[in-house]
């Protein structure tokens, strides 16, 4: 059986010396020794001047959006996972949708022009999607002309570089994922992550209830997280070089078995990749449906990222994205992971190759 993932583990031996530590301090959790290591090596590794490591990615975006203080209108992309949208609405925002562009599958930023002009917005919140990105600094420049702040919704991009640069020194704040199935992971974790040093001071606040002490300063929730956690993202961490490495061979084995008519998904040319999707577009759902009926025959299971296009989530009437709601009837995405094998690779390429 071949998922679309598989969760990387690394040697058990490593790990259980991070345990067995944990068992001579009884330190389990709240700020231990292993979420201040991970903090600061992470922060290093990622150039950004505060990390702040919480429960997952969808607590990182719900305590960005709160921090900002965002309300009533916020421009969001279409595309992405629903926790994007969905952390919005949660916090009591309303989305109002930003079509994509359909090469970076990113939103348009002409559009967040335009709908600036007809919206009173609070903020907006974006996701690099599959870890790729638009035009960063355009929509760095616009959100300040806006006098409104940017979020980044990074739970794809995990060691990315745009322009030689972290991609989450990008927008007002970043967030990143490190669920079980990322190419970095803590089992379940996420980080919330900015340069504004008084914006950093306000989330870690709020990340631990509100209340330093009998200090009781903001109204707070729970999203710390536990040494156990912060112990396998140090272990992963250090594999991390080797789990990119095998990615990044394994999609370029896919990109020379693959072609016409799959279109091959373009990534930014000024990007540093980190290789943590294998998305195909198809000419049509038709075809897309066909494929991933042959694959499961074989039990391949590709998963349809991101389906449905989020404006049209049956939970929310969100308005019309003529590229989101196209795009994301014909994507899927193929089994990658940290171990994927060849002879695999082969397989899910002649299978899709054939069937077409
Ligand atoms: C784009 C995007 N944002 C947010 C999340 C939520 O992250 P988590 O599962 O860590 O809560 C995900 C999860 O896959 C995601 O893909």
């Amino acid at each position: 059986m071949l998922h679309v993932t598989k969760s990387f583990l690394p040697d058990l031996k490593e790990y259980v010396k991070y345990l067995e530590k944990i068992w001579d301090t009884h330190h389990l959790t709240n700020d231990g020794p292993f979420v201040k290591e991970l903090e600061y090596k992470l922060g290093e590794f990622l150039e950004v001047e505060n990390f702040i490591f919480v429960t997952n990615g969808t607590i990182a975006l719900q305590l960005a959006i709160k921090a900002l203080g965002l309300n009533g209108n916020v421009l969001t992309t279409p595309f992405s996972y629903c926790a994007t949208t969905n952390s919005l609405i949660w916090e009591g925002c309303n989305p109002v949708f930003v079509d994509i562009d359909p090469i970076s599958l990113t939103v348009n930023s002409e559009q967040i022009k335009s709908l600036s002009k007809h919206n009173s917005l609070s903020g907006i919140l974006t996701t690099h999607v599959y870890g790729n990105c638009g035009d960063l600094e355009k929509q760095e420049l616009m959100a300040k002309e806006m006098g409104i702040p940017l979020i980044y919704d990074g739970a794809h991009a995990f060691g990315v570089k745009y322009q030689g640069k972290s991609i989450f020194n990008y927008g007002t704040v970043s967030t990143c994922s490190f669920h079980a199935t990322k190419v970095f992971h803590t089992i379940e974790g996420g980080a919330v992550m900015t340069n504004d040093l008084k914006l950093a001071d306000k989330i870690r606040g709020i990340r631990s209830f509100g209340h330093r002490n009998d200090d009781y300063f903001d109204i707070g929730i729970n999203g710390k997280n536990s040494e156990f956690h912060a112990a396998m993202g140090l272990v992963n961490f250090d594999n991390f070089p080797n789990i990119k490495k095998h990615r990044e061979i394994s999609s370029s084995l896919y990109d020379s078995l693959l072609k016409d008519p799959i279109i091959k998904y373009d990534y930014n040319s000024e990007l540093e990749r980190n290789f943590s999707y294998y998305p195909i577009i198809f000419s049509s759902e038709e075809q897309l449906l066909h494929v991933t009926e042959k694959l499961n025959n074989n039990q391949i299971y590709p998963r349809r990222y991101f389906y449905p296009s989020l404006n049209n989530l049956p939970t929310i009437s969100g308005n019309v994205c003529l590229n989101s709601e196209d795009i994301s009837k014909r994507i899927l995405c193929l089994p990658l992971s940290s171990d994927i094998s060849e002879a695999d690779i082969v397989k899910v390429s002649s299978i899709i190759m054939s069937s077409l």
